[in-house]
């Protein structure tokens, strides 16, 4: 018989203490409402203070912040780090997902966009999870998500270092996945295909592009940010238990098209 009471036991984040990057729009955001539906206390980090004010006024329940950091700033990653070990009791869910793209062919890429990119996508995010992953070892308990990308797992040839940046994140993941195992950590990644959000769009705002877009994916259509926050939340949560080190693609079939 189904019953609707062990899903909910299983899902519930009641208690736990979240943190997400890049929460002020977009996946973040979606992910920040979904981990607040199920009970989380949700701090999240963005640059912008207005939009991170507009995703705090969406969560449900008690106890959530905002706190302006830029991840690529990386002593301003320490000092959120230390500042938060100050304040909770604990960080039981992390997830990194600040990130933007800059379109270019790896040959056309400019040096200043890569430096940008790689500090952000990627040294941004490995400070984040050094820091979240010592304390997760420390309390034996924890889940990571990393917002990873189809350009992550094969590469676009107009989102190149953005891909570079997703491909090192995906080794990160299994790495950390690796050592923190055995302290009851686990760190999955989350490989989303095309989602409409702020970082598409400009593309998608283009004559015809969506639709040009949609008939390479099975489902024919767009991904939504609140389809990626609540399949976040799931693997961030109980429900996922016994998974770590590994990649969820959440892309409508995309791929399917692309090998
Ligand atoms: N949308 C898609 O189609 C898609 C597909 C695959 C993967 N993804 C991944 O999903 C994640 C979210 O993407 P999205 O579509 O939601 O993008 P988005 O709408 O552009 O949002 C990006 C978020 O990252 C934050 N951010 C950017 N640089 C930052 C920095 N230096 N420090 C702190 N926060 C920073 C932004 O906040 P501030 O501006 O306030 O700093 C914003 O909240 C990214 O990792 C992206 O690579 C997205």
């Amino acid at each position: 018989m189904f019953d609707i009471d062990y899903v909910r036991a299983l899902c519930s984040l009641e208690g736990q203490h979240a943190v997400v990057t890049g929460g002020s729009q977009g996946i973040g955001r979606a992910i920040a409402c979904s981990l607040a539906s199920f009970g989380a206390r949700v701090t999240i980090l963005g640059r912008n203070p207005s939009t991170l004010d507009e995703t705090l006024a969406l969560l449900d329940g008690e106890g959530h912040e905002r706190v302006v950091c830029d991840v690529s700033d990386l002593a301003a990653v320490d000092a959120f780090f230390s500042d938060y070990q100050r304040r909770h009791p604990a960080l039981d869910i992390f997830v990194n997902n600040a990130a933007y793209s800059v379109h270019a062919t790896l040959e056309e890429a400019d040096r200043a966009d890569i430096d940008g990119m790689v500090d952000t996508n990627l040294k941004g995010a490995i400070a984040c999870l050094q820091h979240a992953g010592k304390i997760m070892k420390r309390q034996q308990r924890g889940s990571i998500v990393v917002l990873s990308s189809v350009n992550g797992l094969n590469s676009h040839p107009t989102q190149a270092i953005y891909s570079v940046t997703k491909f090192a994140l995906e080794g990160v993941v299994k790495a950390l996945a690796s050592s923190l195992g055995p302290y009851n950590v686990r760190v999955n990644s989350c490989a989303p295909g095309a989602i409409d959000t702020p970082i598409n769009a400009e593309a998608f705002s283009r004559e015809g592009f969506k639709e040009e877009f949609c008939k390479k994916v099975s489902l024919k259509r767009i991904g939504s940010a609140k389809e990626i926050g609540d399949a976040v939340c799931m693997l961030a949560g109980g429900a996922f238990a016994y998974m770590t080190g590994a990649t969820v693609v959440i892309d409508g079939g995309l791929m399917l098209k692309q090998v």
